[in-house]
């Protein structure tokens, strides 16, 4: 992975409590955040004594390489939020620049805590579709603004590689969202579900309260059986 390829943007604790409707029984769990990358997840629920492993490609930089990535392209991100406004839905978050505000906040405390996550194994760098974990290590996995909204850039064998693998590591993966960049469901939803299934794993798509694409409304679960 370069560097100079990657867009760092990362989303806080209560967002993925929205996003996968987590419950205080599923905070108890062990918890894995694939392609966490700079989201506060790993920290605050660190911080309420939650036992979660982060892992992202990004995590094979230094905290001070991502930082300045993050400065370097927050510009344009805004740019492209502000282009794009009129595909999300601006009610808990009432601009484009509160936006900002409220992801780079939530990156800094990613950065702060990154050094010491590493040395405690919290964050470790790895990609889907090969996780350096064993099996049934992780009780729920989670996955954020990766599998499915890459649609058009991830192919189907690897959307379909990646759960297996989820699934493999975790007794349960949750999703989100299932819609790709455009707002459409991910033109690989169908045929993962399908081919989960048939490997016996129970596939579901559940409603979320989470709100912002536009379209995005629903998670991926799927649990091994
Ligand atoms: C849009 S960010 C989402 C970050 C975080 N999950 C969130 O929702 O705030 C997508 C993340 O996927 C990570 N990623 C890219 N390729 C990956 C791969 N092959 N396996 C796991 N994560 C990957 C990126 O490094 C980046 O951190």
């Amino acid at each position: 992975m370069e560097l100079t390829k990657v867009v760092p943007w990362g989303r806080s604790f209560e967002e993925y409590q929205g996003m996968f409707g987590l419950s205080e029984g599923d905070l108890s769990k062990r918890i894995l955040g694939c392609g966490d990358g700079p989201a506060s997840f790993n920290v605050e629920a660190t911080d309420r004594g939650c036992q979660v492993t982060s892992c992202d490609p990004v995590y094979q930089f230094q905290a001070d390489e991502i930082r300045h990535r993050i400065d370097d392209v927050y510009p344009e991100i805004m740019a492209k939020m502000h282009q794009g406004a009129d595909n999300f839905i601006w009610e808990s978050l009432s601009s484009v620049e509160q936006l900002g505000e409220v992801r780079m906040k939530a990156m800094s405390r990613f950065l702060s805590d990154f050094d010491a996550g590493c040395r405690q194994g919290r964050y470790v760098s790895a990609s889907l579709p090969s996780l350096p974990f064993p099996d049934s290590e992780f009780d729920l996995a989670l996955c954020s603004h990766y599998l499915f909204l890459y649609s058009d850039h991830v192919d189907g064998a690897a959307h379909l590689e990646s759960m297996r693998e989820l699934c493999r590591v975790a007794s349960e993966v949750r999703v989100f969202p299932v819609v790709s960049l455009d707002g459409n469901i991910s033109k690989h939803l169908d045929q993962v579900m399908t081919a989960l299934s048939a490997n016996g794993i129970d596939v579901s798509l559940q409603p979320v309260s989470y709100r912002f694409q536009k379209g995005a409304t629903e998670m991926l679960v799927a649990k091994s059986v």
